[in-house]
């Protein structure tokens, strides 16, 4: 099905050109050496740069010897404009107060916070954890650090305490920003109170900065402990934005692979803001008229770059919501569109999901006709979901850019682009066509491009300014993970389809990587702190889908021979995952078993594990990691059919 919104009613310029014309201009950006520096001309530098790109695969340096602040970029340049009594952030707490900042209050604020941080001693290159939930000093935090040269690593608030101390070890954080508590639902989530429980394991934290946000008492250690508002009553009104390098890190993010250990991607200040700055321009056509609204949390790749540095680049209005998107009742999103005059609306296929299950009542209560573009990101978007978005939220007038990317390749890489001159046809459930610049295609296990209609590996073959520098402290592995598995391009982990339209249809990951709503889990981390609880001997972790999360967690368990299998103990392990890794991790189902499938080498065969969970038949579709032969796969998964099923 392809879908054409009538031109009269799309909010930009934009024309339909035929696909024709759109490869045309997409094969030029591809061969044009001057094409990143034209788009790197959009923002503030302090020096440009000398050599556009060093690429000495696959480590890519862009920009080199450019200078810059991304803090600068994102709030000075335009406080010395019109826009400094412009709105910068409305903020809407769950329990309905509200903050207005303009972007002079948001330079002041930020000023003031930074000037705490270099007090407290965080210099150009140290590393400060934030582990807030979603308040106005949650992008301040952000801002104020890069302001310094510092480097953030913004810790979701809804990880428990040993994902926060692997995170903040990982990555040897001086400074921790938290809050006492945060909302969700209604219930208080104790931050301070898991960060204490997180110190004892987090030796190199020796500062705490934490924001009054929920009046819950705190415990606080003298000279290590303090609050927010007290320090920023003494703070200083200016701190001078420091020039860094292009190259120079802005953040460490972490992100599930799948290993046991999260991986620390590093993104580039120049690179990283010439991309997001560009493509949040093309893709949602964002203007100074914009109120932007994303509804990811901060802890999570698309809060950096499509809360934060994109928006914020273009000197957009953005909104920021603390909590749960059906609380206290499932039209707390629409009402938030209606109130603050949203224009462009993103969030990840799972809400979708949900809120098409509330129905769409709960939609007509409200005034959404000030929506013009609509996003979609974090996982596959199924063409009934694609379809309610477009009719109920969108209204029929509205594009959805439904935008591929990762925690890796920092912005947005294959979506539809309204906000360019050229838009392509939609189809329901694809993300269209790889953005100008972007050389993506779909491959085989050796690099060659498959035929349209069959599902291959999505892959990218040049290198683009968003994309991860390396990851923290592991060159290797960065190596190994994205560059080795098909030589010389950067390998997603991602299966997809190309029509023969040449539209990419993304179907999900090719790895051991799980998305439970939106949420990237990996099933050696899961299955490393499952048998971290003592009744555990062994397991294994796999997805199953899911209607409305897109995975759901299935454990399956092998007890140690002194304990007995029960629903209690099931309970206190789904408890135990909750505790250690948040919410998101508790699974759905737990299975005691005595044996697991296992390849000669002693692989996990998961693939059967997934096939007798769904009921469906072992297919012949081997995965890149695989090792067993069918016969040897349909073996065990006649096996292990009779073990899960007595
Ligand atoms: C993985 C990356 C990028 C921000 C949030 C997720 C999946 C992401 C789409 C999409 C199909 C998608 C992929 C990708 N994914 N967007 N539009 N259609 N799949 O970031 O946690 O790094 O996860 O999310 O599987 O590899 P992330």
């Amino acid at each position: 099905m392809v879908i054409i919104i009538p031109q009269e009613t799309l909010p930009f310029e934009s024309k339909y050109w035929p696909i024709k014309k759109y490869l045309e201009f997409y094969k030029k950006s591809l061969e044009d050496p001057e094409f990143w520096a034209e788009e790197a001309r959009k923002i503030d530098w302090f020096k440009t740069w000398d050599k556009v790109l060093e690429w000495d695969p696959p480590f890519a340096r862009w920009f080199v010897g450019g200078l810059l602040n991304v803090s600068y970029n994102c709030v000075d340049r335009h406080y010395q404009t019109w826009r400094k009594n412009k709105i910068a952030i409305y903020w809407e707490g769950e329990n309905y107060e509200e903050k207005v900042l303009s972007y002079a209050q948001l330079y002041r604020e930020m000023n003031r916070f930074a000037s705490i941080l270099r007090k407290l001693g965080v210099r150009k290159g140290d590393r400060v954890a934030i582990y807030l939930p979603m308040i106005p000093e949650l992008p301040m935090a952000m801002l104020s650090t890069a302001r310094l040269g510092a480097i953030h690593t913004v810790i979701f608030s809804g990880f428990g305490a040993k994902g926060l101390a692997d995170r903040v070890n990982d990555v040897q954080a001086k400074v921790l920003i938290t809050a006492d508590g945060g909302f969700r639902r209604g219930k208080v989530i104790p931050l301070k109170k898991i960060v204490d429980e997180a110190l004892e394991i987090m030796p190199s934290i020796e500062k705490v900065i934490v924001v009054k946000r929920a009046n819950i008492e705190v415990e606080m250690k003298e000279g290590r402990d303090y609050w927010y508002h007290e320090l920023m009553n003494k703070a200083e009104p200016y701190v001078e934005p420091l020039p860094v390098e292009s190259t120079h890190p802005l953040y460490i993010l972490y992100t599930s692979g799948t290993t046991g250990k999260p991986k620390g991607v590093v993104h580039s200040s120049g690179g990283y803001l010439v991309y997001n700055h560009s493509t949040y321009k093309w893709v949602f056509d964002i203007s100074d008229e914009s109120v932007y609204w994303c509804t990811a949390d901060a802890g999570w790749v698309t809060g950096h770059s499509s809360i934060v540095y994109g928006p914020l680049s273009h000197g957009a209005t953005i909104v920021v919501y603390e909590g749960a998107p059906d609380y206290p009742a499932p039209d707390r999103w629409w009402e938030i569109i209606e109130k603050y005059g949203v224009t462009i609306f993103y969030t990840a296929p799972t809400a979708i999901r949900m809120h098409m299950r509330y129905g769409e009542e709960w939609i007509k209560k409200h005034d959404l006709s000030t929506l013009k573009v609509l996003g979609s990101v974090g996982e596959p978007i199924n063409p009934e979901a694609w379809l309610w978005y477009y009719k109920y939220v969108g209204g029929e007038r509205c594009p959805i850019v439904d935008t591929w990317w990762q925690t890796e390749t920092g912005g947005i890489m294959i979506s539809p682009t309204p906000g360019l001159d050229y838009m392509v046809p939609l189809k329901p459930g694809s993300a269209t066509f790889p953005l100008p610049g972007v050389d993506a295609d779909v491959v085989n296990e050796k690099g060659e491009p498959v035929p349209p209609g069959i599902r291959g590996y999505l892959v990218i073959k040049k290198p683009w300014p968003g994309m991860l520098m390396t990851l923290h402290n592991d060159p290797e592995r960065y190596k190994e993970t994205y560059w080795s598995k098909i030589p010389g391009v950067y390998f997603t982990g991602d299966y997809a389809i190309k029509d023969s339209e040449g539209y990419f249809w993304l179907l999900g990951r090719a790895d051991e990587v799980l998305k439970v709503a939106g949420h990237r889990l990996g099933t050696m981390e899961l299955e490393s702190v499952i048998i971290s609880h003592p009744a555990v001997a062994e397991s294994a972790v796999v997805s199953k889908p899911d209607p409305i999360k897109g995975d759901s967690i299935v454990i399956f368990a092998i007890l140690k021979h002194n304990y007995e299998p029960s629903e209690s103990l099931k309970k206190e392990l789904k408890e135990h995952m909750r505790k250690n890794l948040g919410p998101v991790a508790t699974p759905d189902e737990i299975f005691f078993v005595n044996k697991l499938p296992k390849t000669r080498s002693g692989k996990i065969m998961r693939r059967v594990l997934k096939a007798v969970l769904s009921g469906a038949q072992i297919g012949d579709l081997t995965t890149l990691e695989d090792e067993a032969s069918i016969e040897e796969v349909k073996k065990a998964y006649e096996e292990f059919k009779r073990v899960v099923s007595g």
